[in-house]
């Protein structure tokens, strides 16, 4: 975690995102489930998610987000230092996928001994990859480090339950974290959190050392997404909304001083609680959720590079990130673009 300076120490130099080109809708899901669009609308703003193709692993979404990062940045793929990978989603349990991204990368020029590694945070990994590639870059260990947050969640959700499935989609985004250029123009604060106390209220429970893979854990489903739906979404609004605050007062902001608040799209109305909380008004906040659902860790970049490349984010603005997922952990990030 950094606390504000007076000149930041890294910066975001390029960003990019990917959408698995299949969709599907909620009326797609009225025809295979009991739900409805109303309901799936109304009660999240979700209207349809992005799918991966059964030849798709999360790696391959993660390396399409990170090559239009690289590009984005104006940097080659042999200039990284460092590759984080934001995940719970990952190809295979061991290796990372980070590490599959870097044999990606490889063919592009990236060094074949470049450091590579996942990060488990849930739905909060990319702040937490910001985190700690602003750390890499500040102390000078790394120069440019790719941050990316990527889920392929339509493989470890339970399609029988309507209270979780809808809510998730898949997708990747990417940045490139390199130095600051002394102009103000950077990454000015990061804060994490966790609380163990909250972890059956989103979690995997099964297929792990605490319950190893089994026929039982197949039956029961406890290899997949399980979620106590209301009592992360009490939490969700109160964490946000104090970690918001936390980075606005690190660094001796107001809620009016906010061009772009890219949170975390896990629910519409948790965003809406947060905004009438923290004061930011509500045309500050770049809502992508009824196109994407929720990518749980990709979330936020994903948002972040739509918001970037249709213009709307411009130089010099105040951006807050702020995210919340499984553990529970969550966090924020004040970056002035
Ligand atoms: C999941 C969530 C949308 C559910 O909303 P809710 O207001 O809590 O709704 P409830 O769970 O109380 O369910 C209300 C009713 O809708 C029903 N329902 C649940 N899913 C449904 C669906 N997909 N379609 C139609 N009805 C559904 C429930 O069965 C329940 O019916 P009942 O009252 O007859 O039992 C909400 O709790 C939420 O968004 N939580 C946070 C989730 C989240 O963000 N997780 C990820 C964090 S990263």
């Amino acid at each position: 975690m950094t606390g504000p300076s007076a000149q930041p120490g890294s910066r975001i130099l390029g960003t990019g995102h990917y959408l698995p080109k299949k969709v599907l809708t909620n009326q797609d899901l009225e025809k295979v489930m009991d739900t409805s669009d109303a309901w799936i609308a109304s009660r999240t703003g979700i209207r349809q998610r992005h799918i991966a193709a059964p030849e798709e692993a999360t790696s391959d979404m993660a390396t399409h987000a990170a090559k239009a990062a690289l590009q984005s940045a104006g940097i080659s793929a042999a200039d990284i230092d460092l590759i984080i990978v934001g995940t719970i989603s990952p190809d295979v349990p061991m290796p990372s996928a980070a590490v599959f991204v870097q044999r990606n990368l490889v063919a592009l020029g990236t060094r074949k001994d470049c450091p590579a590694f996942d990060l488990s945070a849930a739905c909060a990994g990319f702040i937490y990859g910001l985190s700690i590639a602003d750390a890499f870059v500040r102390a000078g260990t790394a120069k440019h480090v790719l941050v990316i947050g990527v889920e392929l969640l339509s493989r470890i959700i339970d399609w029988t339950d309507r209270g979780t499935c809808v809510l998730f989609g898949d997708g990747a985004g990417a940045v490139v974290v390199g130095p600051a250029t002394g102009d103000g123009r950077g990454i000015l604060s990061t804060h994490i959190y966790s609380d163990g106390s909250m972890i059956e209220a989103l979690q995997i429970p099964g297929g792990g050392s605490r319950l190893p893979f089994s026929q039982e854990v197949l039956d029961k489903k406890l290899h997949l997404v399980q979620m106590v739906g209301m009592d992360v979404f009490k939490y969700a609004v109160k964490a946000l909304t104090a970690s918001v605050q936390t980075a606005l007062a690190a660094n001796k902001m107001a809620p009016g001083d906010v061009d772009w608040v890219i949170p975390h799209q896990a629910n519409v109305r948790i965003l809406d609680a947060v905004q009438s909380r923290t004061g930011i008004a509500k045309e500050h906040f770049f809502i992508n959720i009824d196109q994407t659902a929720n990518t749980s860790s990709a979330s936020v970049p994903i948002a972040l590079d739509q918001a970037v490349r249709a213009g709307k984010v411009k130089p010099g603005q105040s951006l807050v990130f702020c995210a919340l997922g499984g553990g529970i952990a969550w966090g924020s990030a004040l970056v002035r673009w």
